[in-house]
């Protein structure tokens, strides 16, 4: 069933994109089938070049024919789509379950556009239910860590953090860095947090994307609901 709704949602992004477009593929299992469908409008012979954000999906884009550029030879994209793991009403996101959140948004912020794709599951009327990600300098991580904690204290965020693992091991993100997941409880004022955590030194990014997003496609039972700027 939730299947469906990633299929529907992607396909309703097919809509926005055109061909000589460039553009950011995201991460996660809903970009993942706007991936799929996008290789059949390149079969079907729309001229497109794409940006992966993670190694995962470049592997999908490469096995699916999608030709692929750099940000620094496509100079800027016209569109990117990606996944989400909460979406709140102002279009301000939580990213980064799968741990691709630094590239996501990278490619995000050197997007005319940015799509996000999602089932109804991921809409929320407050972030922060969902762990936010923090990815983090190897380097003397368990200082950073710490300093995060303490910062987030000091403006009213009681929370706890966890280095995320993988099998037995610390999880490594596609550019070598950690990630803390952070239950920090309703995040009322998520600028001050994305401000705070860009400040700490270790911090190579977060999993907030506010005022990144343009439009948000989520996928319901029956239909799409569009949620634009
Ligand atoms: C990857 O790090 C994430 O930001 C994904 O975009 C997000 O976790 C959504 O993934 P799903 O589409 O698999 O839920």
């Amino acid at each position: 069933m939730s299947l469906e709704k990633k299929i529907r949602a992607a396909e309703k992004a097919l809509e926005f994109v055109e061909t000589g477009m460039k553009i950011g593929l995201g991460s996660g299992s809903t970009a993942n089938e706007f991936i799929k469908l996008l290789s059949l409008k390149i079969k079907e012979g729309f001229d497109i070049e794409g940006v992966v954000t993670s190694q995962d999906t470049e592997n999908l884009a490469k096995e699916s024919n999608i030709p692929l550029t750099s940000l620094q030879e496509a100079k800027s994209l016209d569109i990117t789509i990606d996944g989400t793991d909460e979406v709140d009403s102002n279009l301000s996101l939580i990213k980064g379950g799968g741990g691709a959140l630094l590239r996501e948004k990278i490619v995000a912020y050197n997007s005319e556009k940015l799509i996000i794709i999602a089932d109804d599951s991921k809409k929320v009327d407050k972030l922060g239910n969902f762990k936010l990600p923090v990815e983090v300098s190897i380097y003397e991580s368990s200082a950073t860590n710490l300093n995060i904690i303490r910062k987030l204290e000091e403006v009213g965020y009681y929370g706890s953090s966890s280095i995320r693992k993988s099998e037995n091991t610390n999880f490594i993100t596609d550019s070598g860095n950690y990630i803390y997941d952070f239950s920090l409880g309703s995040i009322e004022e998520p600028y001050i947090v994305d401000q705070l955590l860009n400040s700490i030194p270790g911090v190579i990014g977060h999993g907030l994307f506010i005022d990144l997003a343009d439009i948000v496609i989520i996928a319901n039972e029956e239909s799409v609901e569009i949620l634009s700027k």
